[in-house]
């Protein structure tokens, strides 16, 4: 931890300051956060949230910040916390276990929020799009494009009309990917012996008596999970919701479209928009993938194509860069194109021991050889470009390195959790065990 003055001494300029040094030094957030707490600037609750969100918002000089999920969306997570959209903090609304959906909405701290974005301001509830606007964009322009004739400034405190609806009833899943983990799936979970609650499940009259109010506004539905797939409730949501709104999803098509009744509902629908996960092919797919089948998942695309080419659904394939994929960009990509699809990539949130950065000198000299040879070939969409260009920047700074966690890592899926792969790594990653294991 470097020199950091006692908190409760310092003024807000020299805070400022130091919170701007440590911005420009490339910081993520989940560690300023932490840092933040640690020179005790949480003086209650989400405090140091909003402190930092303000500073952000100062220093990178974001004015009139504008935002319609307050007054038009709805997000429930599988704890069964009331948001208004998957970016908002999770903590401060209000849980189904002790408050109606109309209690939350219309609550004193929802009214605050509204009255900081008629102001122009981000709340600390905000926190995660505005720093998530450092970079690029966040999720409020998704908000804001749904619902484009929207005027905060002649809204109502009270005023919510869900147009654009997120409810992710739990986290029943049939894969424990290596990146993910217990928050997201009930397969690591069940393999990690925590008990898996069903926060949001036991709702699901008054979610949808709500939805049902609203009916005529909602204007798109997005699926997620746990895999939205093999989630009950969306089957029957799918019927609550209007025959022509947009429904979205992000998916591990790793269940049986032939047989799945939600891909059935959903293959009957226009305005489909399919976000499939996945970051590797054949084997090291099935590896990163755990319990994923790569032929069930080339079934699934046959499937997904002809509705595809047809344009009444779209999608692609929603990655996550890390080091099972840094060194095989170019097989993944080029299967892309053999199936029309484009990459949407991501970045890791964790954990941080698959982060090519923190895996030693000659890891990030492999993952930059494989995006400059991926470059030249010349097959990466404009998008796909900038995220890998990006990448190429920030890759050379510094960080700890984190090889001892990753063979912890490695050890701990091989003879723990996916037994069946024991040895694997070695087989199939070759050029990475030679240089981190
Ligand atoms: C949690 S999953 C839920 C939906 C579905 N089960 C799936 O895998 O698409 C949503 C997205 O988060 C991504 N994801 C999972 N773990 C991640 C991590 N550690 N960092 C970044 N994205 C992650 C998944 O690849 C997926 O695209
Ligand atoms: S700015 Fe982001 S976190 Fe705030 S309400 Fe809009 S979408 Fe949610
Ligand atoms: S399929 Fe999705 S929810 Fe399930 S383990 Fe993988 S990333 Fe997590």
């Amino acid at each position: 931890m470097p020199n950091v003055p006692n908190a409760k001494t310092v003024t807000e300029r020299d805070s400022l300051s130091l919170v701007s040094r440590r911005l420009d030094s490339g910081v993520c957030m989940a560690n300023m956060s932490t840092w933040l707490d640690s020179v005790c600037y949480s003086v209650s609750g989400h405090w140091h949230h909003l402190f930092l969100a303000s500073l952000i918002y100062r220093k990178y000089g974001m004015s009139n910040f504008y935002c319609a999920a307050p007054w038009r969306g709805l997000h429930i997570n599988p704890r069964g916390d009331v948001k208004t959209c998957c970016a908002g903090d999770p903590n401060m609304l209000g849980n189904l276990n002790s408050q109606s959906i109309e209690q939350i909405l219309h609550g004193p701290v929802m009214q605050e929020i509204r009255q900081s974005i008629q102001r122009g301001e981000p709340h600390a509830y905000c926190y995660n799009c505005v720093q998530a606007e450092r970079y690029g964009r966040s999720e409020r322009d998704w908000h804001n494009n749904v619902s484009p004739e929207f005027n905060c400034t002649t809204a109502d405190n009270l005023e919510h009309v869900p147009t654009l609806i997120d409810v992710r009833w739990n986290t029943t899943c049939n894969l424990s990917c290596n990146y993910c983990a217990e928050a997201c799936s009930s397969k690591w979970a069940a393999l990690k012996g925590i008990p898996t609650k069903s926060g949001a499940r036991p709702y699901y009259e008054q979610v949808c008596d709500y939805l049902e109010q609203h009916r005529d506004n909602i204007r798109e539905v997005a699926l997620v999970g746990g895999e939205p797939l093999l989630l009950p409730e969306n089957d029957r949501l799918l019927d609550v919701i209007p025959e022509d709104c947009i429904v979205t999803l992000i998916t591990n098509v790793a269940v049986d479209f032939s047989t799945n009744r939600i891909v059935k509902k959903l293959l009957a629908r226009d305005r489909v928009g399919w976000s499939l996960s996945f970051d590797n092919t054949g084997e090291r797919f099935e590896y990163v993938r755990h319990g994923a089948d790569w032929p069930q998942l080339l079934r699934n695309l046959e499937t997904l194509r002809p509705l595809m080419q047809s344009g009444q659904h779209w999608g692609g394939i929603h990655a996550v860069y890390n080091i099972y994929n840094a060194t095989r960009l170019i097989e993944l990509t080029e299967f892309a194109r053999s199936q029309g699809l484009t990459i949407h990539w991501q970045s890791l949130y964790q954990p941080e021991c698959l982060d090519p950065q923190r895996l030693g000198d000659q890891t990030k000299q492999l993952a930059l050889q494989e995006i400059d040879s991926l470059l030249a070939l010349d097959i990466c969409l404009e998008s796909e470009r900038l995220f890998f260009q990006a990448v190429k920047s920030n890759i050379q700074s510094a960080r700890d390195d984190l090889r001892t966690e990753f063979a912890a890592h490695i050890q701990d899926i091989e003879t723990q959790y996916h037994t069946d792969k024991a040895g694997k790594f070695i087989q199939l990653w070759p050029e990475l065990a030679e240089s981190i294991l």
